[in-house]
């Protein structure tokens, strides 16, 4: 490992990457690209849907690889991670790869309205019920849309990449936003929440861990009272351990 680490961020305009370069701008070395160069001086304007030379050489010359470009277009977001993991395993230096999915790709094992996640959404849950209904990594992917099923694809391909030789870490990520009356709007948030402190803290510890695992998969949220993901993976893989309770923000259960 170089020091400091070198370390490319995809999506470097967008609202998870916000959080990564402010974790990491002090202590790494970062490459910022994304679709446009309006926003950082230093973001470099690449289209990953392309399978480009750009890419290629930014992969070769770098530690790891932060991926967090998006598009709501799915075959998009597909297209933009195959070229990434393609890249790094082209790349002789092999970077690692952060692959971003989310927790939606085993969304199907909750339902809201349905015990036990009616308690828990409720704030109601027993110590008990919390323990009996935490979703694990060891739980078969189970999405609840396709966009949960577009990142089940992009975990799987981590898999096969991984298995070729490429370190990937698949990061199921809770909710990120800026928009606080989001406990409000979004039934649950205050399960799912990942707060900017705790997604600041989160690379963090991403980048000082020595990952010997050639592929893992983690839930990053917060530490929250009414949890329903694992956190105990990301604890031991990145000694990360979040602070913040999303159960303490306002919210008003309309279900
Ligand atoms: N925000 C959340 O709450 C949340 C939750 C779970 C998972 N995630 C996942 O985390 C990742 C980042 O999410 P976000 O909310 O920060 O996204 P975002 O939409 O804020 O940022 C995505 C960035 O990717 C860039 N981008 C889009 N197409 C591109 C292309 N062709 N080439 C290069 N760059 C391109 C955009 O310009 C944008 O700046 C996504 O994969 C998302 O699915 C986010």
């Amino acid at each position: 490992m170089t020091d400091p680490r070198k370390i490319l961020i995809t999506g470097a305009s967008g609202l998870i990457a916000g959080f990564a370069i402010k974790a990491l701008k002090e202590s790494c070395e970062l490459t910022l690209v994304d679709l446009d160069d309006t926003a950082f001086v230093d973001c470099i304007a690449l289209d990953l849907r392309i399978d480009s030379q750009t890419l290629d050489d930014l992969c070769s010359t770098h530690d790891m690889i932060i991926h967090l470009a998006f598009s709501k277009d799915h075959t998009d977001d597909i297209k933009m991670a195959e070229n990434v993991y393609r890249a790094a395993m082209k790349a002789d230096s092999k970077p690692s790869v952060i692959m971003a999915s989310s927790i939606h790709a085993v969304g199907g094992y909750w339902d809201w309205q349905k015990e036990p996640y009616r308690s828990i959404l409720n704030k109601q849950a027993s110590a008990e019920t919390l323990k009996n209904a935490l979703i694990g990594i060891d739980r078969p992917l189970y999405p609840n849309s396709v966009y949960g099923a577009s990142k089940g694809y992009l975990e799987l391909l981590g898999k096969h990449y991984a298995d070729q030789g490429l370190q990937v870490v698949v990061v199921r990520y809770g909710g990120v936003t800026h928009e606080l009356d989001f406990f409000e709007k979004e039934p649950g948030f205050h399960s799912i929440w990942f707060s900017h402190g705790d997604t600041i803290h989160f690379f963090q510890c991403l980048v000082k861990a020595e990952i010997t695992q050639q592929y893992s998969v983690i839930f990053a949220t917060s530490k929250n009272r009414f949890g329903i993901h694992d956190l105990g993976p990301a604890e031991q893989l990145l000694n990360y351990t979040a602070s913040d309770d999303g159960s303490e923000q306002d919210y008003k259960n309309e279900l």
